[in-house]
């Protein structure tokens, strides 16, 4: 049974002006794309080091493309689902909206998406080792792993971050701006671990805003959240957003 949102997160959501969101992936689990630390997901069936920083990529960039690319494969397959289509319709009423988004699946856009704040990069966008250009590039699978540049042909990563990276500051800065400035702010589908993401709920929070958790269990954030709604994110939002 998908709880209700109480009538003052529905009245607080419908009135609020200034809105911003921050999701993680659970919000695409529905989709069918794994999450990293739930019961099935990707860092209890492979070690992070090894695929996901930049010392790993220095000693086996062909491993961490194969991985990227059994990713990208299968995020092609999938389609966003009913919270990623929530999210597109609370964008187009709110005058000031932006979407923070610790996910590289390329879903929030696909869904119609457009003020979208991406943390942790693109998955369909590959960067320049030698010269830091950036292109996408949404072939799956890849002509040939590892992808070099077609410019210079040095070796092309993918334009994510990785562990020990830091947050292009430009990214960081309109995400915490976007946390202090809302009036209403919506977590969903993040554990709430990794860090900057983590520290923008409670910065709106001490901000005044009215804090909204959608989450399948609790986190390290729901002592400190306005409500936290235990469900499905795709049964959930449509409900907060009718
Ligand atoms: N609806 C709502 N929440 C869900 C659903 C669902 N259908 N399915 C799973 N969840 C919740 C889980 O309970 C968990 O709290 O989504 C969260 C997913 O947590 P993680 O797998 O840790 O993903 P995330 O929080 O986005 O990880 C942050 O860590 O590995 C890095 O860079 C990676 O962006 C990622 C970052």
């Amino acid at each position: 049974m998908t709880p209700s949102p109480s009538p003052r997160t529905l009245e607080k959501l419908a009135a609020a002006r200034r809105v911003a969101v921050l999701t993680g992936a659970g919000i695409s689990a529905e989709s069918g794309v794994p999450t990293f630390r739930g019961a099935d997901g990707l860092w209890r069936r492979y070690r992070a080091e090894d695929l996901a920083t930049p010392q790993a990529f220095a000693r086996d960039p062909r491993l961490v493309w194969e991985w990227y690319d059994w990713r990208r494969q299968l995020i092609a397959k999938v389609e966003p689902n009913a919270g990623h289509l929530a999210l597109a319709r609370l964008e187009a009423r709110c005058p000031d909206f932006s979407l923070i988004t610790q996910n590289v699946d390329g879903l929030h856009p696909k869904a119609g998406s457009r003020r979208l704040v991406e943390l942790h990069g693109n998955i369909w966008r590959l960067r320049c080792t030698a010269e830091q250009r950036t292109l996408v590039d949404a072939r799956v699978p890849l002509p040939e792993l590892p992808p070099r540049c077609p410019t210079c042909q040095a070796l092309a990563r993918p334009d994510v971050v990785w562990f020990g990276e830091a947050l292009p500051q430009a990214v960081l800065e309109a995400a915490f701006e976007a946390a202090r400035e809302a009036e209403v702010f919506l977590v969903v589908g993040t554990a709430a671990v990794v860090q900057p993401a983590a520290s923008l709920p409670l910065t709106a929070k001490r901000a005044g805003a009215y804090v909204i958790e959608v989450n399948l269990e609790p986190t390290p954030i729901s002592s400190s959240v306005d409500e936290s709604l235990f469900a499905p994110a795709g049964e959930v939002l449509p409900l907060l957003i009718p």
